[in-house]
């Protein structure tokens, strides 16, 4: 459990380094990050390395006692480079490349970039690669931010037809998988595909598909480059990659396979303003954030890293970049912390020493004014670095691996199939995953987030968010777990290919699961359609309404579903047999955490209902409360004697770590 700070020495006068290293090391930082975006300044012309002020730069660093997470600079390439190579720049879907004078602005598929990328990591890795004060490494910057995966340049349509050619060997068995047949869209060679992209209308679903898979296989190939590199000449060192808040653009799992730390950018406020919440949940958490939603991220990179992840930038004040920017609430910097460790964090690395006085990012808060004086983030971060000695000392092993009783199946291709094939313009993936992991944690439940392929043994409840391809495989590793298993609607309803299953979804899960969908509808946002429990006598109640989709569900004539909950034209809404829980709709809030509730006592799980704003996290002997409500919260039956940080009274964005018994 560690701090970090993201530091720039080429923004400020190197008459203020030895002081700037002098108080982060004070403040109780330990690794700080740098060189990301530096290239216009390692090689200010083409191949002509300026190594002395970042030889200078790691000297101080490394002689004030702190470590060096050291980048490639690869998410900024200058101008000269672009000059000579235009084809680095990404083609966007109108055909346009798109231009320099930002970042990111880069096609993974450019033969030039490759190049230049394995040239400037070589530079690098091999000139800092063994310099002691250089423990870690970071790749680029933020893979894919700025929507910058997919780029229909001609270099990613010849790779694109490479990929195709590897996946399907001939061209019949592509015409067959994707079924081109429908409007004459049937190919003779591969060479005759081009990028899903200005067709006159929606362009074919599976192609699409595919395309998203190679873009993400890109960005893969991308990064081993780099990590290869980085591991031939500075072995022993782990090799991070700051990934993004909820980022699903990519399959980050098998970027992350390739890495020794999996490592998020935490901006809560931002991503509340960003991401899909209704504007009542908006404003009712603007200077704190959801409290789930740092949370999910966490447990999602938690999954997926080989040594315990981190939080590689955290907000420390307001951001600059949502189309509002509120400032946290006092205590939330240290709480966001605070809630990273409690999740298994290595180290919160706040982003950044200093706010900037130019460029884009001049709103920007950092730990330090932009004259050099300690903000409110910077203060609650030297609280943390002093509370960090405490917990320590009452647990060593304080953020220790566990194994959560919950597993939530997390992935990313099922994101990009609903958003090609929608049938209801709201059915947003990661929304659902997030609500389903929302109900959990406010049940007080610690939750594993995991892969389709991932081992289910030892789980007791395993979450299935609406998920369209199921492979036998997966089927029979859900019904072997021992685990009960919720199904979200949609599960088991496509083929890889982007088709209907055979036996009409839940396609595979049928084996387990004697059901069949035979009709579907989606429902506009301001249309819901009620939801009665079975037990529940009065015709006329309501127990909660179901949103965006219906399944309409049967049994597959084999055995009997029983059916726990109907829609109030009769159809199930809510159907069991054995252990698997299958939901014919999205619920309410309050009825998912009800139905929830009820199937984590089935798995002999004790839930501990906590509302909205107060959630809890076990890890090691400790256990962690958040309050991120307005109201103080009183945790009941734990002695005074054995809160490690805080009290039984938490305060709003109050914490409280104690040793559980
Ligand atoms: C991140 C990025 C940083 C900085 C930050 C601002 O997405 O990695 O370089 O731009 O956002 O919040």
């Amino acid at each position: 459990m560690r701090l970090g700070v993201c530091y720039y020495p080429e923004h400020w006068p190197e008459s203020m380094w030895e002081d700037d290293a002098r108080r982060m090391k004070a403040l109780g930082i330990e690794q700080v990050r740098i060189a990301e975006f530096a290239w216009s300044r390692i090689e200010p012309t083409p191949g002509e390395y300026d190594w002395a002020w970042l030889d200078r730069a790691i000297d101080v660093l490394g002689a004030a006692g702190l470590q060096v997470v050291m980048c490639t600079p690869t998410a900024t390439p200058p101008k000269w480079l672009i000059d000579r190579h235009p084809d680095i720049l990404p083609i966007g879907a109108d055909g346009r490349a798109r231009a320099f004078g930002s970042r990111r602005h880069y096609d993974f598929s450019s033969p030039s970039y490759f190049a230049a990328s394995q040239k400037i990591c070589t530079a690098i890795a091999e000139r800092y690669g063994k310099h002691p004060a250089v423990v870690y490494w970071q790749t680029d910057n933020e893979f894919g931010c700025h929507h910058t995966v997919v780029s229909y340049s001609p270099a990613a349509v010849a790779r694109f037809r490479e990929w195709l050619k590897a996946r399907y060997k001939t061209i019949d068995e592509l015409n067959r998988a994707w079924g081109t047949v429908f409007w004459s869209m049937e190919y003779r060679g591969f060479d005759e595909i081009d990028a899903p992209v200005a067709t006159v209308t929606e362009a074919h679903p599976s192609h699409r598909l595919d395309y998203r898979r190679f873009a993400s296989d890109e960005v893969v190939r991308y990064n081993r480059m780099q990590v290869e590199i980085i591991r031939a000449h500075s072995p022993g060192r782990p090799v991070a990659h700051n990934f993004m808040q909820l980022f699903t653009e990519f399959d980050h799992y098998k970027v992350a396979a390739d890495l020794d730390v999996a490592a998020w950018d935490s901006y809560p406020l931002g991503a509340l303003e960003e991401q899909w919440f209704a504007p009542d949940v908006k404003a009712r958490w603007p200077r704190s954030g959801h409290p789930d939603f740092a949370s999910f991220n966490h447990d999602v990179y938690r999954g997926m890293s080989k040594l315990p992840f981190w939080v590689m930038e955290q907000q420390p004040g307001p951001v600059n970049w949502a189309l509002w920017n509120p400032a946290p609430l006092p205590g939330m910097v240290r709480l966001w912390s605070w809630e990273a460790f409690a999740h298994g964090a290595g180290c919160v690395s706040y982003f950044r020493w200093r706010q900037a006085p130019f460029a884009q990012e001049q709103m920007h808060a950092g730990l330090n004014t932009p004259d050099n004086r300690l903000d409110v983030g910077g203060s609650e971060a030297a609280q943390v670095a002093s509370e960090i000695h405490t917990v320590l000392a009452a647990d060593a092993h304080a953020n220790a691996a566990i194994r959560s009783k919950v597993a939530l199946v997390y992935d990313y291709e099922a994101k990009w199939l609903f958003e090609i094939h929608p049938q209801g313009a709201d059915f947003h993936y990661p929304r659902f995953a997030f609500e389903y992991y929302s109900a959990l944690r406010a049940l007080g439940l610690d939750v594993d987030v995991v892969p389709v392929d991932a081992s289910l043994d030892g789980y007791a409840l395993v979450v299935v968010p609406p998920l369209p391809v199921v492979s036998t495989d997966l089927a029979a590793r859900l019904a072997s777990s021992g685990a009960q298993v919720v199904l979200g609607p949609r599960t088991g309803s496509k083929t890889q290919d982007l088709q209907i299953p055979a036996n009409l979804p839940p396609g595979a899960l049928a084996d387990v699961l004697p059901l069949r969908v035979w009709r579907v509808e989606s429902m506009r946002p301001n249309v819901t359609e009620p939801v009665r429990l079975a037990g529940t006598q009065d015709a006329n109640t309501q127990d909660g309404v179901a949103r965006h989709w219906r399944d309409f569900v049967e049994s597959n004539d084999t055995d009997p579903l029983e059916v726990l909950a109907r829609f109030a034209d009769g159809h199930p809404a809510y159907v069991r047999s054995g252990a698997f829980h299958y939901l014919a709709s999205v619920f309410d809030d309050t009825l998912t955490v009800r139905l929830f509730e009820k199937i984590a006592q089935q798995a002999g799980i004790e839930t501990m209902p906590l509302g909205e704003s107060v959630r809890i996290s076990r890890r090691g002997a400790l256990t962690y409360v958040f309050n991120y409500g307005d109201t103080a919260h009183t945790i009941t039956h734990v002695a005074d004697d054995a809160f490690v940080i805080g009290s039984a009274a938490v305060e709003p964005q109050g914490v409280a770590v104690y040793r559980a018994k």
